[in-house]
């Protein structure tokens, strides 16, 4: 039933004005306000394929925060060393796999420069940043005065004031939910004097894993150039070229101005407008030649508008009648994860862990982590931000990944890992030997398919899929002595720290792939289709899932399991089994007793203390499938699953910060509290929690 006080705008359909205005209240109590600058985290303003991270003074001032895009990449160039200087050159290494040679993409010793090329490329790059400019006088931020600065979640604007030299200066930033451009807007007497200007200023690419709290060198300019190809009184165009690769800024503004620059020895161009008290610009980034940049007044209210359609027509959450600290602490991270995805995560290529915030992994992204992302999307009914990466990247990246199976006697597409554009994956032992990113597809087609059962639905899924349980069949083998199916050697499981020669039929794996051929032949039904023989046969022949001493274990026959705290750290995945998954559709069922033993083992031995990310909502989840509600709640308020003032998700010591999977993770796991399950519709919150939901279909 829904809660008449929150109708609105509800599957696209428009509602009463006060069931607007309540969401609208929600929304905007977690407004984030700040009055100094974050040494780790910008606020943001973007659309999911742009994003521009900003410090206190609503620009790129102090802090080189991110201004990030789906489709700025950079390549180095590639090595010189002979022999190495051709991507074909890289040759991989092969493993015996039951029998046989198979060649992996590893990185191979005999070939140490490409295999890194191969790894450090391409990485994102960090298009430009655009500041203040104080007139050649070199400011800090504690030369000003009065910082105040509040991002309105609500209409994606930030407002920042400071007083500089007792003059004030009021900025709003914005970003075009339909390109990748700024608008910016700023009002102070500074302008007039020409003693406040705005900056352009362009980094060369960085070779680091990890590249945060900011991306990109400034301090090697010699390395790459720009030019400023086009000036006028109301426009500039600046072409910034690193090595093979090239793109285009493109300015334009409300008064009479110029751009001076570069500045010697820097990339740093700047934009002054005497005369006038006011300016408002927007900026628009390109690979082309040809940018189109919308004006400020049409960006902002496509901005506002935007937002406000994605408030009203998503699923929604309304915790503000139950008053203790953590009903509002949930309810913070809920508002605040459901923006920062929108911003960072809604992109046309699966979003990397950080977002459009810094790099990590190059800018990569990492397809095992693809469901966390994009599953949110669909079980909050939002549904256009789905389709711009599903499923049209996995059938984008379908021709290679066929060829990587084939490469290694497989029928079907094999799923890269750490992935680029164009859905090359990274050497690596882990990348080349994970498989819990296989059936992501078989979860997200079957989770879009509850809500929008359409033969549309079953059409734009069916060649992913078939090539998946194709692959999913293939890579299971048939073990003679036990006539099973196994899972591995070699491979890594979800918790990357076990021996890949001899892990075998792990536990979530295990339950995955069923899942995955029981929702492909289901799919195949529903298509009027026959379902392939061999996805049935290795269905109902999979190695049963390993149990140990009454409990679930990570993988068949693990040493020490529980004992040895190697085997109690990582990531718990045993929880996923029943949470993330649901119970078996085939086969035999869960055995009950001991899926409460294994969530009791977890939560009394596991080194949650080194976990990271998404383990918390995995627990979250099983505990809520297990009925434990509290316990739900308390993993996702546990001590070491933090998000900052506002809203990034903490990376810890092992990633950095912002670390999305745990935004995304948190949102599927309120999904689950708020819409239930099959058989468990929801809500599912504590006792006395007087909660509001609308929008939510049950999950799986
Ligand atoms: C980087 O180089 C690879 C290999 O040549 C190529 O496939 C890719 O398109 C390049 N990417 C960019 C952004 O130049
Ligand atoms: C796994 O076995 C291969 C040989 O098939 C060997 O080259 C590799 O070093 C082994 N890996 C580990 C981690 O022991
Ligand atoms: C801090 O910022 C808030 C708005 O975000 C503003 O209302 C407040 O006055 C500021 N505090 C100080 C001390 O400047
Ligand atoms: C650039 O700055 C970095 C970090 O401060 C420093 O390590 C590096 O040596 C500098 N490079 C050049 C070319 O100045
Ligand atoms: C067949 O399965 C058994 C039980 O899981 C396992 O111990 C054995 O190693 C498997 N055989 C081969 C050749 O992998
Ligand atoms: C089985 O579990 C019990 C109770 O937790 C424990 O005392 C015992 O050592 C375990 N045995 C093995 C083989 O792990
Ligand atoms: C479930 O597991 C418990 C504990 O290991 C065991 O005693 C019981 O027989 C199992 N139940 C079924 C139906 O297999
Ligand atoms: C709030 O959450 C914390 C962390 O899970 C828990 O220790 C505490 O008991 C909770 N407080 C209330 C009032 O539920």
């Amino acid at each position: 039933m829904l809660p008449s006080g929150l109708l609105c705008l509800l599957f696209g359909s428009v509602a009463s004005a006060t069931s607007c205005a309540q969401r609208r209240n929600v929304v905007r109590a977690f407004n984030v306000r700040r009055n100094v600058s974050s040494s780790t985290t910008p606020l943001q303003v973007g659309n999911g394929n742009f994003a521009f991270g900003v410090d206190v003074t609503g620009l790129q001032t102090f802090n080189p925060f991110g201004t990030l895009s789906t489709w700025g990449w950079h390549n180095f160039s590639l090595p010189t060393t002979p022999g190495q200087t051709s991507v074909d050159d890289f040759t991989g290494l092969d493993w015996w796999t039951h029998g046989r040679l198979v060649n992996y993409d590893q990185p191979n010793p005999a070939e140490n420069d490409i295999s890194n090329w191969l790894i450090q490329n391409p990485q994102r790059v960090n298009l430009a940043n655009i500041g203040f400019s104080f007139g050649g006088a070199k400011v800090s931020e504690a030369d000003l005065e009065q910082t105040a600065q509040v991002l309105d979640l609500y209409s994606g604007k930030i407002t920042s004031t400071f007083f500089y030299k007792g003059s004030l200066v009021e900025v709003e930033t914005w970003a075009d939910p339909s390109s990748d451009a700024v608008g910016i807007s700023v009002k102070s007497d500074l302008l007039s004097s020409g003693s406040l200007g705005v900056f352009f200023d362009f980094p060369y690419s960085d070779v680091n894993k990890f590249d945060a709290p900011f991306v990109g060198v400034w301090n090697a300019t010699d390395q790459h150039s720009t030019v400023l190809t086009h000036t006028g009184d109301n426009e500039a165009t600046i072409q910034h070229t690193m090595d093979s690769n090239s793109y285009i800024m493109s300015a334009k503004w409300s008064r009479k101005g110029t751009v001076a620059g570069p500045s010697s020895g820097t990339h740093r161009y700047v934009l002054t407008t005497p005369g006038s008290n006011s300016l408002d610009l927007t900026v628009a980034f390109s690979p082309d030649q040809q940018t189109s940049v919308p004006t400020y007044n049409d960006l902002t209210t496509a901005s506002q508008t935007w937002w406000r359609t994605f408030w009203n027509t998503g699923a929604f959450i309304d915790l503000t009648a139950v008053k203790t600290a953590n009903a509002t602490e949930l309810q913070r991270r809920i508002i605040l994860s459901q923006y920062l995805l929108a911003v960072n995560s809604a992109s046309s290529n699966p979003p990397q862990e950080s977002g459009l915030v810094n790099n990590g992994w190059y800018g990569k992204f990492h397809l095992e982590m693809v469901l966390w992302h994009t599953l949110p999307f669909a079980r909050w009914n939002q549904f256009p931000l789905l389709s711009r990466s599903q499923p049209s990247t996995y059938a984008r990246f379908l021709p290679s990944s066929l060829d990587r199976a084939a490469a290694q006697g497989y029928r079907g597409a094999r799923w890269g890992k750490m992935t680029d554009p164009t859905g090359r994956s990274a050497p690596g032992e882990i990348n080349s030997l994970l498989i819990w990113q296989q059936p992501h597809p078989m979860y997200l087609a079957e989770t879009e398919y509850r809500s929008r059962p359409t033969a549309d639905t079953l059409a734009k899924w069916d060649a992913v899929l078939t090539a998946t349980a194709d692959f999913m069949a293939s890579f299971a083998w048939h073990n003679v002595s036990t006539n099973r199916y196994d899972l591995g050697p070699p491979l890594y499981p979800v918790s990357e720290n076990t021996p890949p020669n001899s892990t075998i039929n792990p536990a979530f794996e295990l339950a995955y792939w069923r899942f995955g051929l029981d929702v492909a032949a289901r799919w195949k039904t529903r298509l009027n289709q026959p379902v392939p023989q061999d996805w049935l046969t290795v269905r109902d022949n999979l190695a049963p899932l390993p149990v140990q001493n009454g409990t679930y274990v990570t993988y068949e026959g693990i040493p020490g399991m529980w004992t040895d705290p190697a085997t109690t750290n990582d990531h718990p995945a045993m929880a996923g089994i029943y949470g993330l998954l649901p119970p078996p559709a085939s086969g035999p069922p869960l055995n009950t007793t001991v899926l409460l033993a294994t969530a009791d083992r977890i939560r009394d031995t596991w080194a949650l203390q080194d976990s990271y990310g998404w383990d918390f909502s995995m627990l979250a989840m099983n505990a809520l499938r297990l009925g434990e509600v509290d316990r739900a709640v308390e993993y996702l308020l546990h001590p070491i699953f933090q998000f900052d003032d506002a809203g990034y998700a903490v990376g810890g010591s092992r990633v950095p910060t912002p670390y999305f999977p745990n935004s995304a993770s948190l949102l599927i796991a309120m999904a689950m509290m708020a819409g239930g399950w099959d058989g468990a519709p929801g809500p599912h919150f504590p006792a006395g929690w007087e909660v509001e939901v609308e929008g939510f279909v049950p999950g799986l």
